[in-house]
Protein backbone atom coordinates (compact mmCIF):
# COMPACT_ATOMS: atom_id res chain seq x y z
CA UNK A 1 0.00 0.00 0.00
CA UNK A 2 1.24 3.32 -0.92
CA UNK A 3 0.95 6.14 1.88
CA UNK A 4 -2.44 7.93 0.32
CA UNK A 5 -3.98 4.34 0.47
CA UNK A 6 -2.61 3.65 4.19
CA UNK A 7 -4.02 7.26 4.66
CA UNK A 8 -7.24 6.31 3.86
CA UNK A 9 -7.38 3.21 5.81
CA UNK A 10 -6.25 4.49 8.77
CA UNK A 11 -8.95 7.49 8.73
CA UNK A 12 -11.39 4.91 8.24
CA UNK A 13 -10.18 3.18 11.25
CA UNK A 14 -10.31 6.44 13.10
CA UNK A 15 -14.11 7.03 11.78
CA UNK A 16 -15.07 3.36 12.79
CA UNK A 17 -13.95 4.22 16.41
CA UNK A 18 -11.30 2.19 16.47
CA UNK A 19 -7.97 2.57 18.23
CA UNK A 20 -4.67 3.16 16.79
CA UNK A 21 -1.81 1.47 18.21
CA UNK A 22 1.99 2.39 18.51
CA UNK A 23 2.68 -0.84 15.95
CA UNK A 24 -0.22 0.84 13.33
CA UNK A 25 0.71 2.91 10.10
CA UNK A 26 0.15 6.60 11.40
CA UNK A 27 0.71 9.55 9.57
CA UNK A 28 3.76 11.87 10.66
CA UNK A 29 1.38 14.75 11.47
CA UNK A 30 -0.08 12.47 13.68
CA UNK A 31 2.51 11.30 15.39
CA UNK A 32 4.51 14.58 16.01
CA UNK A 33 1.02 16.03 17.72
CA UNK A 34 0.40 13.24 20.12
CA UNK A 35 4.04 13.76 21.37
CA UNK A 36 3.61 17.59 21.30
CA UNK A 37 0.47 17.10 23.66
CA UNK A 38 1.19 14.18 25.80
CA UNK A 39 4.88 15.46 26.33
CA UNK A 40 3.04 18.54 27.18
CA UNK A 41 0.71 16.68 29.79
CA UNK A 42 3.59 15.02 31.37
CA UNK A 43 5.37 17.79 32.14
CA UNK A 44 2.29 19.44 33.85
CA UNK A 45 2.22 16.48 35.60
CA UNK A 46 5.39 16.65 37.00
CA UNK A 47 6.12 20.74 37.42
CA UNK A 48 2.27 20.59 38.86
CA UNK A 49 3.95 18.87 41.57
CA UNK A 50 5.53 21.88 43.23
CA UNK A 51 3.33 24.79 43.89
CA UNK A 52 1.49 21.53 46.33
CA UNK A 53 4.55 20.43 47.11
CA UNK A 54 5.42 23.42 48.91
CA UNK A 55 2.61 23.16 51.54
CA UNK A 56 3.36 19.06 52.85
CA UNK A 57 5.46 20.66 55.32
CA UNK A 58 2.78 22.94 56.17
CA UNK A 59 -0.32 20.60 56.24
CA UNK A 60 -2.73 21.75 59.12
CA UNK A 61 -3.76 18.22 60.48
CA UNK A 62 -2.05 14.80 60.14
CA UNK A 63 -5.27 13.98 58.05
CA UNK A 64 -4.79 16.80 55.38
CA UNK A 65 -1.11 15.74 55.10
CA UNK A 66 -1.83 12.75 54.28
CA UNK A 67 -3.99 13.35 51.56
CA UNK A 68 -1.63 15.74 49.94
CA UNK A 69 1.51 13.85 49.91
CA UNK A 70 -0.93 11.03 48.62
CA UNK A 71 -2.06 13.74 46.00
CA UNK A 72 1.51 14.84 45.12
CA UNK A 73 2.61 11.52 44.92
CA UNK A 74 -0.29 10.54 42.09
CA UNK A 75 0.93 13.27 40.49
CA UNK A 76 4.35 12.26 39.66
CA UNK A 77 2.80 8.53 38.86
CA UNK A 78 0.54 10.32 36.48
CA UNK A 79 3.68 11.98 34.70
CA UNK A 80 5.77 8.92 34.77
CA UNK A 81 2.56 6.89 33.29
CA UNK A 82 2.69 9.48 30.32
CA UNK A 83 5.95 10.03 29.08
CA UNK A 84 5.94 5.69 29.23
CA UNK A 85 2.97 6.36 26.51
CA UNK A 86 4.86 9.15 24.69
CA UNK A 87 7.94 6.74 24.71
CA UNK A 88 5.18 4.54 22.07
CA UNK A 89 5.31 6.91 19.88
CA UNK A 90 9.37 6.52 19.34
CA UNK A 91 11.19 9.26 21.39
CA UNK A 92 12.88 8.66 24.60
CA UNK A 93 11.92 10.12 28.10
CA UNK A 94 15.30 11.89 27.71
CA UNK A 95 14.61 13.52 25.15
CA UNK A 96 11.07 14.71 26.22
CA UNK A 97 12.81 15.63 29.48
CA UNK A 98 15.59 17.65 28.24
CA UNK A 99 12.95 19.81 25.95
CA UNK A 100 11.41 20.65 29.52
CA UNK A 101 14.59 21.75 30.99
CA UNK A 102 16.21 23.78 28.21
CA UNK A 103 12.65 25.65 28.12
CA UNK A 104 11.74 24.11 24.71
CA UNK A 105 8.60 22.61 26.07
CA UNK A 106 5.17 23.76 27.14
CA UNK A 107 3.62 22.65 30.63
CA UNK A 108 0.31 24.15 31.83
CA UNK A 109 0.25 27.52 32.82
CA UNK A 110 -1.53 27.23 35.97
CA UNK A 111 1.36 26.18 37.26
CA UNK A 112 3.10 29.09 37.02
CA UNK A 113 1.23 30.91 40.01
CA UNK A 114 2.20 30.62 43.17
CA UNK A 115 0.34 28.60 46.11
CA UNK A 116 0.21 31.12 49.12
CA UNK A 117 -1.99 29.94 51.24
CA UNK A 118 -3.51 26.50 52.82
CA UNK A 119 -6.52 27.65 50.87
CA UNK A 120 -4.77 27.24 47.63
CA UNK A 121 -4.58 23.47 48.21
CA UNK A 122 -8.55 23.53 48.25
CA UNK A 123 -8.89 25.15 45.59
CA UNK A 124 -6.04 23.88 42.88
CA UNK A 125 -7.73 20.58 43.52
CA UNK A 126 -11.09 22.07 42.96
CA UNK A 127 -10.25 24.39 40.15
CA UNK A 128 -7.18 22.68 38.38
CA UNK A 129 -8.18 19.19 38.77
CA UNK A 130 -11.72 19.16 37.96
CA UNK A 131 -10.49 21.39 35.24
CA UNK A 132 -8.18 18.17 34.22
CA UNK A 133 -11.04 15.84 34.98
CA UNK A 134 -13.41 17.99 32.25
CA UNK A 135 -10.80 17.39 29.74
CA UNK A 136 -9.03 14.48 30.31
CA UNK A 137 -12.51 12.69 30.51
CA UNK A 138 -12.71 13.74 26.80
CA UNK A 139 -9.38 12.46 26.06
CA UNK A 140 -10.54 8.92 27.33
CA UNK A 141 -11.90 8.06 24.34
CA UNK A 142 -9.07 9.50 22.08
CA UNK A 143 -8.17 7.84 19.05
CA UNK A 144 -4.43 6.70 20.05
CA UNK A 145 -4.78 3.62 22.54
CA UNK A 146 -1.98 4.10 24.88
CA UNK A 147 -3.02 8.04 25.57
CA UNK A 148 -6.84 6.82 26.06
CA UNK A 149 -6.21 4.36 28.51
CA UNK A 150 -3.50 6.22 30.63
CA UNK A 151 -6.65 8.61 30.29
CA UNK A 152 -8.94 6.18 32.26
CA UNK A 153 -6.71 5.47 35.08
CA UNK A 154 -5.50 9.12 35.81
CA UNK A 155 -9.29 10.73 35.45
CA UNK A 156 -9.82 7.87 38.70
CA UNK A 157 -7.19 9.51 40.55
CA UNK A 158 -8.15 12.89 39.74
CA UNK A 159 -11.65 12.64 40.96
CA UNK A 160 -10.38 11.76 44.00
CA UNK A 161 -7.89 15.18 44.00
CA UNK A 162 -10.97 17.32 43.39
CA UNK A 163 -13.01 15.96 46.24
CA UNK A 164 -10.13 15.90 48.79
CA UNK A 165 -9.72 19.52 47.14
CA UNK A 166 -13.60 20.65 47.13
CA UNK A 167 -13.61 19.44 50.57
CA UNK A 168 -10.80 21.84 51.78
CA UNK A 169 -12.64 24.62 50.20
CA UNK A 170 -15.65 23.97 51.75
CA UNK A 171 -14.52 23.75 55.26
CA UNK A 172 -12.67 26.89 54.83
CA UNK A 173 -15.54 28.59 53.42
CA UNK A 174 -17.98 27.30 56.51
CA UNK A 175 -15.01 27.77 59.03
CA UNK A 176 -14.41 31.40 60.34
CA UNK A 177 -14.25 34.73 58.82
CA UNK A 178 -10.72 34.48 58.57
CA UNK A 179 -10.96 31.24 56.92
CA UNK A 180 -13.68 32.07 54.47
CA UNK A 181 -11.33 35.51 53.20
CA UNK A 182 -8.91 33.34 53.06
CA UNK A 183 -10.23 30.46 50.52
CA UNK A 184 -12.09 33.44 48.53
CA UNK A 185 -8.90 35.09 48.38
CA UNK A 186 -7.69 31.86 46.68
CA UNK A 187 -10.64 31.65 44.30
CA UNK A 188 -10.50 35.15 43.63
CA UNK A 189 -6.23 34.46 42.13
CA UNK A 190 -7.28 31.14 40.76
CA UNK A 191 -10.56 31.47 38.74
CA UNK A 192 -9.04 33.09 35.68
CA UNK A 193 -5.91 31.24 34.97
CA UNK A 194 -8.08 27.57 35.31
CA UNK A 195 -10.26 28.51 32.41
CA UNK A 196 -7.08 29.31 30.72
CA UNK A 197 -5.73 26.01 31.40
CA UNK A 198 -8.21 24.82 28.52
CA UNK A 199 -6.59 26.40 25.99
CA UNK A 200 -7.05 29.88 23.87
CA UNK A 201 -10.36 30.30 21.77
CA UNK A 202 -11.27 27.72 19.24
CA UNK A 203 -10.53 30.70 16.46
CA UNK A 204 -6.99 31.48 17.99
CA UNK A 205 -6.00 27.51 18.30
CA UNK A 206 -4.12 26.36 15.77
CA UNK A 207 -3.86 22.47 16.58
CA UNK A 208 -7.50 21.98 17.47
CA UNK A 209 -8.56 21.52 13.44
CA UNK A 210 -6.38 18.48 13.22
CA UNK A 211 -6.65 17.17 16.21
CA UNK A 212 -9.95 16.77 16.05
CA UNK A 213 -10.26 15.87 12.60
CA UNK A 214 -7.88 12.51 13.90
CA UNK A 215 -10.08 11.94 17.29
CA UNK A 216 -7.07 12.89 19.41
CA UNK A 217 -9.20 15.69 21.24
CA UNK A 218 -13.39 15.18 20.37
CA UNK A 219 -14.06 18.58 22.04
CA UNK A 220 -12.85 22.44 21.61
CA UNK A 221 -11.12 24.32 23.96
CA UNK A 222 -14.32 26.66 24.28
CA UNK A 223 -16.48 23.42 24.65
CA UNK A 224 -14.32 22.06 27.42
CA UNK A 225 -14.80 25.27 29.16
CA UNK A 226 -18.27 25.88 28.65
CA UNK A 227 -18.54 22.36 30.47
CA UNK A 228 -16.13 23.26 33.66
CA UNK A 229 -18.19 26.92 34.24
CA UNK A 230 -20.92 24.92 34.35
CA UNK A 231 -20.24 22.63 36.63
CA UNK A 232 -18.38 24.35 39.09
CA UNK A 233 -20.74 27.64 39.66
CA UNK A 234 -23.26 25.60 41.15
CA UNK A 235 -20.61 23.89 43.56
CA UNK A 236 -19.00 27.45 44.26
CA UNK A 237 -22.87 28.98 45.08
CA UNK A 238 -23.41 25.75 47.39
CA UNK A 239 -20.64 26.88 49.60
CA UNK A 240 -21.18 30.32 49.17
CA UNK A 241 -18.25 31.61 47.55
CA UNK A 242 -17.97 34.17 44.94
CA UNK A 243 -16.69 33.68 41.37
CA UNK A 244 -14.51 36.85 40.35
CA UNK A 245 -17.02 37.67 37.12
CA UNK A 246 -19.27 40.47 37.52
CA UNK A 247 -20.48 39.53 33.72
CA UNK A 248 -21.47 35.94 34.84
CA UNK A 249 -25.28 35.23 33.90
CA UNK A 250 -27.26 32.13 33.97
CA UNK A 251 -28.77 31.79 29.97
CA UNK A 252 -32.32 30.12 30.93
CA UNK A 253 -32.56 29.65 27.10
CA UNK A 254 -29.38 27.55 26.56
CA UNK A 255 -28.66 26.29 30.42
CA UNK A 256 -25.63 27.56 30.05
CA UNK A 257 -23.49 30.53 31.97
CA UNK A 258 -22.34 33.34 30.10
CA UNK A 259 -19.17 35.11 31.48
CA UNK A 260 -16.82 37.48 31.21
CA UNK A 261 -13.61 38.04 28.94
CA UNK A 262 -10.77 36.03 29.39
CA UNK A 263 -7.21 38.06 29.49
CA UNK A 264 -5.60 36.40 26.93
CA UNK A 265 -2.36 38.71 26.90
CA UNK A 266 -1.80 37.37 30.51
CA UNK A 267 -2.10 34.11 28.78
CA UNK A 268 0.31 34.10 26.27
CA UNK A 269 2.66 36.40 28.82
CA UNK A 270 2.79 33.19 31.18
CA UNK A 271 3.11 30.36 28.08
CA UNK A 272 5.78 32.63 26.87
CA UNK A 273 7.92 31.95 29.82
CA UNK A 274 7.13 35.16 32.14
CA UNK A 275 4.40 34.66 34.41
CA UNK A 276 4.85 34.80 37.97
CA UNK A 277 6.86 30.99 38.57
CA UNK A 278 7.79 30.34 35.81
CA UNK A 279 11.66 31.10 36.54
CA UNK A 280 11.07 29.42 39.62
CA UNK A 281 9.57 26.42 38.29
CA UNK A 282 12.14 25.58 36.33
CA UNK A 283 15.09 26.41 38.68
CA UNK A 284 13.53 23.73 41.03
CA UNK A 285 13.20 20.88 38.07
CA UNK A 286 16.54 21.69 36.79
CA UNK A 287 17.91 21.39 40.35
CA UNK A 288 15.64 17.68 41.09
CA UNK A 289 17.33 16.09 37.97
CA UNK A 290 20.88 17.65 38.68
CA UNK A 291 20.60 15.99 42.05
CA UNK A 292 18.84 13.04 40.74
CA UNK A 293 21.74 11.87 38.05
CA UNK A 294 23.32 9.83 40.97
CA UNK A 295 20.21 7.51 40.93
CA UNK A 296 20.04 7.54 37.25
CA UNK A 297 23.44 6.40 36.88
CA UNK A 298 23.35 3.51 39.70
CA UNK A 299 19.70 2.21 38.17
CA UNK A 300 21.39 2.19 34.76
CA UNK A 301 24.36 0.38 36.12
CA UNK A 302 22.58 -1.75 37.82
CA UNK A 303 20.60 -2.71 34.81
CA UNK A 304 23.50 -3.54 32.83
CA UNK A 305 24.97 -5.80 35.40
CA UNK A 306 21.74 -8.15 35.56
CA UNK A 307 21.76 -8.20 31.67
CA UNK A 308 25.76 -9.34 32.21
CA UNK A 309 24.83 -11.38 34.57
CA UNK A 310 21.82 -13.11 32.47
CA UNK A 311 23.69 -13.93 29.60
CA UNK A 312 26.66 -15.24 31.95
CA UNK A 313 24.28 -17.92 32.70
CA UNK A 314 22.33 -18.66 29.69
N1 LIG B 1 -0.85 25.99 29.14
C1 LIG B 1 0.26 26.09 28.37
N2 LIG B 1 0.23 26.10 27.02
C2 LIG B 1 -0.97 25.98 26.43
C3 LIG B 1 -2.17 25.85 27.17
C4 LIG B 1 -2.06 25.86 28.57
N3 LIG B 1 -3.13 25.77 29.35
N4 LIG B 1 -3.20 25.77 26.30
C5 LIG B 1 -2.68 25.85 25.06
N5 LIG B 1 -1.35 25.99 25.15
C6 LIG B 1 -0.41 26.12 24.05
C7 LIG B 1 -0.46 24.88 23.18
O1 LIG B 1 0.40 23.91 23.70
C8 LIG B 1 -0.05 25.42 21.83
O2 LIG B 1 1.34 25.60 21.79
P1 LIG B 1 2.30 24.64 20.86
O3 LIG B 1 1.61 24.55 19.50
O4 LIG B 1 3.60 25.33 20.87
O5 LIG B 1 2.33 23.31 21.51
C9 LIG B 1 -0.65 26.81 21.83
O6 LIG B 1 -0.87 27.16 23.20
C10 LIG B 1 -1.95 26.89 21.07
O7 LIG B 1 -2.94 26.11 21.71
P2 LIG B 1 -3.90 25.05 20.99
O8 LIG B 1 -5.27 25.28 21.49
O9 LIG B 1 -3.70 25.06 19.52
O10 LIG B 1 -3.31 23.70 21.59
P3 LIG B 1 -4.04 22.32 21.81
O11 LIG B 1 -5.06 22.10 20.75
O12 LIG B 1 -3.00 21.29 22.03
O13 LIG B 1 -4.88 22.52 23.19
C11 LIG B 1 -4.66 21.78 25.47
C12 LIG B 1 -4.25 22.81 24.40
C13 LIG B 1 -6.13 21.96 25.78
C14 LIG B 1 -3.83 22.05 26.72
C15 LIG B 1 -4.39 20.35 24.92
O14 LIG B 1 -3.09 20.25 24.46
C16 LIG B 1 -4.64 19.26 25.90
O15 LIG B 1 -5.77 18.88 26.13
N6 LIG B 1 -3.54 18.67 26.42
C17 LIG B 1 -3.60 17.51 27.26
C18 LIG B 1 -4.01 17.82 28.64
C19 LIG B 1 -2.96 18.60 29.39
O16 LIG B 1 -1.90 18.89 28.93
N7 LIG B 1 -3.30 18.95 30.63
C20 LIG B 1 -2.44 19.64 31.48
C21 LIG B 1 -3.30 20.17 32.54
S1 LIG B 1 -2.68 19.94 34.09
C22 LIG B 1 -2.86 18.36 34.55
O17 LIG B 1 -3.40 17.56 33.88
C23 LIG B 1 -2.28 18.00 35.87
C24 LIG B 1 -3.32 17.59 36.85
O18 LIG B 1 -2.69 16.94 37.87
C25 LIG B 1 -4.12 18.68 37.39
Amino acid sequence: MDDDAKLIEFEAKIKRGEKIEPKDWMPERYRKQLIRMMSQHAHSEIVGMLPEGNWITRAPTLRRKMGLIAKVQDEAGHGLYLYSATETLGIGRDEMVDQLLEGKAKYSNIFNYPSLTWADMGVIGWFVDGAAIVNQTMLARSSYGPYSRAMLRICAEENFHKKQGYEIAATLALGTQAQKEMVQNAVDRYWWPSLMMFGPSDKDSPNTPLLMKWKIKRKSNDDLRQRFIDLTIPQAQRIDLTIPDPDLKLNKKTGHWEFGKINWDEFYEVIRGNGPCNKERMTARRKAHFDGEWVRIAAEEYAKKRKTNHSNNN
